[in-house]
């Protein structure tokens, strides 16, 4: 499993942003001290869900407003009726570390 360093957390404002970490376009979401990473095109059409606004858990696609739950990837409505990737993070001495491997699939 290869962890990848996506940035210092104190870098990362809250809400989304966009990361391309190993040929890969991410979202990062910082909720608080918490982070979340889900790939960051839409699974419906091609939108950057690292632009949409934040709602809770649930960010809404800036394109045709979908909302995506960030901690599952899973769609709460439609048009879009399919999950985008999720990877796994962590904090590492103040970097936050995204496995690419654990999503896979993504686009
Ligand atoms: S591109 Fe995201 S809902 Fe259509």
């Amino acid at each position: 499993m290869a962890w990848l360093d996506a940035g210092a957390a104190d870098d990362f404002p809250e809400g989304g942003s966009r990361v391309d970490l190993a040929g890969r376009s991410l979202a990062v979401f910082r909720i608080g001290d918490d982070f979340y990473v889900i790939g960051d095109i839409c699974s419906h059409a091609f939108a950057s869900l690292s632009e949409g606004e934040l709602w809770d858990y649930d960010v809404e696609c800036p394109l045709h407003g979908s909302e995506f739950d960030v901690r599952t990837g899973i769609p709460r409505g439609l048009p879009a009726t399919q999950p985008v990737a999720t990877y796994e993070v962590r904090l590492e001495q103040g970097r936050v570390m995204v496995s690419v491997d654990a999503g896979g699939g993504d686009r």
